[in-house]
């Protein structure tokens, strides 16, 4: 299965690119609507992408009321990312979306560019998971001590599944200069970088839960969502690289089979997990 990464593609205006996925993910919305954070938002560094958007969205009320129907209608399969500042607010669009007909919520419970707030995992799950039937994944970042512990913080909470990673904080100085090429000073890096830092997130994770994982970090051809397959996700994102190439894709997802074949699996799947070797973990669920 193959998704974009939250923030990385607006399907309303580029429905042609939505329809070659299998799942679109939503860019995350919060209860009240974000302007976002002060211009310059993006920049280039060597291995990577630069961003500080800051979460713009308009808001739950206006989501709901004009933005979903839209991408409903598109005839894609929707997961909603929803983020928040308390797991009160994150509850609340939960509980606001427990009637809609997507397929799955995403918690955004790893933004770099606000006050972040991943020790509090286990009680923004608790809290959407109190407040929806939806699938509900957890969306990590890498930048904890053990994400590991934290994946297993979002499993004993009721996640059924998780997305690792979100991007990673960073800096980038204008060469003459030198000062911070973004408006807020860092942002979340995204892009090659990503790749080792996102493969060890999901391998750790897998062997802590057994759950489901969306692998996401610096995806750009069929070989890299295939590693990810083979350190425990069961589907992958593409982000960054949608920028440069709406086509990817159709592309990865060609390059996918091929690579897989090529290694002797009859499918992408079958490559799951390949990297642990032994038996798979009992997959952790939420404690009652
Ligand atoms: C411009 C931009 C906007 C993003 N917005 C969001 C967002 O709203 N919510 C979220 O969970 N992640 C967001 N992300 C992070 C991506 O979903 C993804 O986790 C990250 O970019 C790593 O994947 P990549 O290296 O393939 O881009 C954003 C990334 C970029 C580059």
């Amino acid at each position: 299965m193959i998704l974009n990464a939250s923030g990385c593609l607006d399907a309303l205006t580029a429905p042609e690119v939505a329809h070659t996925l299998d799942v679109f993910v939503t860019k995350t919305v919060t209860p009240l609507p974000r302007e976002g954070n002060q211009p310059v938002r993006i920049a280039e560094t060597d291995f990577g992408m630069l961003n500080s958007i800051g979460l713009a969205n308009p808001g739950i009320d206006r989501f709901v009321a004009d933005t979903l129907p839209r991408l409903l209608d598109l005839g894609v399969s929707v997961w909603v990312s929803v983020g928040g500042f308390a797991a009160h607010e994150y509850a609340e669009i939960c509980a606001r979306l427990d009637h809609e007909p997507i397929a799955a919520i995403e918690l955004n419970v790893s933004c770099p560019n606000v006050s972040s707030p991943e020790e509090e995992v286990e009680q923004i799950v608790a809290a959407a998971r109190a407040a929806t039937t939806k699938t509900l994944y957890a969306k990590l970042s890498p930048s904890v001590p053990d994400v590991g512990a934290a994946a297993v913080a979002a499993a004993r909470a009721g996640a059924d599944g998780l997305t690792l990673v979100n991007t990673i904080r960073g800096l980038a100085l204008d060469e003459l200069t030198l000062e911070p090429k973004l408006g807020p000073g860092v942002g979340g890096l995204s892009g090659p970088a990503l790749r080792p830092i996102a493969l060890a997130a999901v391998f750790a994770a897998y062997r802590a839960t057994g759950l489901p994982i969306v692998g996401v970090g610096g995806v750009e051809t069929g070989a890299h969502g295939l590693e990810l397959i083979a350190a425990g996700a069961s589907a992958f994102a593409l982000g960054t690289v949608l920028f440069a190439d709406p086509e990817a894709p159709v592309r990865v997802r060609e390059e996918l089979e091929r690579e897989a074949s090529a290694r002797g699996f009859a499918t992408p799947l079958a490559a799951y997990a390949a990297a642990h070797g032994g038996p798979p973990p009992t997959p952790l669920r939420r404690v009652a």
